[in-house]
């Protein structure tokens, strides 16, 4: 069901289409491990059979870890720039998630930036299998957040590929700025 919390949207967004495309061994990547809350909901993907992993500091990759445990899945913890992931994965992607921002609970000067999450995204589109996903959350409530969430937003309005649908979510009834929610899906559609 939607709700105010966006992080459960995406969650619900993601069930919906991995239920109705069907298919099964998906490949996936979070783009963003943190504290591994995005991870555990892939790892408990029935779809999805390998998981690429990143984050560039040491102690997310550790409470993933941590949060994941054992497990049937194939997953790979990456402690590199998740713009570097044409050197991990070499074949396509089922499914995206980038979870953007800073690690809740460390350093609030350790986040994503512009130049290198827009890298990503642009890498991560181009490897998208055809039904794949991408999702990506911003959080305009910080200053690099902001400037960010602008940056994406440019960016994806721009792409004008038939293939591509991309859609924006954000609760409307809030006050303060809230966290915005972007689907890219690789699909073809008759316009
Ligand atoms: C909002 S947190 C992610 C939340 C996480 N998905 C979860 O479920 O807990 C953002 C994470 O992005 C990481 N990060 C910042 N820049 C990055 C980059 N260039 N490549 C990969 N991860 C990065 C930060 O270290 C931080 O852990």
């Amino acid at each position: 069901m939607l709700s105010r919390n966006m992080t459960k949207n995406v969650h619900f967004f993601i069930e919906s289409h991995l239920s109705q495309w069907g298919k099964e061994n998906l490949i996936a990547m979070d783009g963003t491990l943190g504290n591994g809350y995005d991870l555990e909901f892939l790892n408990n993907q029935k779809a999805i059979s390998t998981i690429y992993g990143f984050d560039i500091q040491a102690q997310a990759l550790e409470n993933s870890k941590t949060r994941i445990g054992e497990t049937e899945k194939c997953i790979y913890y990456i402690q590199d720039s998740h713009h570097h992931l044409e050197c991990y994965i070499e074949g396509e992607i089922d499914l995206a998630l980038f979870n953007l921002g800073y690690l809740p609970g460390a350093d609030k000067s350790i986040v994503t930036r512009v130049d290198t999450t827009l890298e990503a995204i642009e890498k991560t589109i181009g490897k998208l299998s055809n039904g794949g996903m991408m999702v990506v959350m911003t959080y305009p409530g910080h200053e690099e957040g902001s400037k960010e969430h602008e940056a994406v937003k440019d960016y994806l309005s721009g792409l004008h590929k038939k293939n591509l649908s991309i859609l924006q979510l954000n609760v409307n009834n809030v006050i303060k700025p809230c966290p915005n929610c972007f689907l890219i899906i690789n699909q073809l559609y008759k316009i």
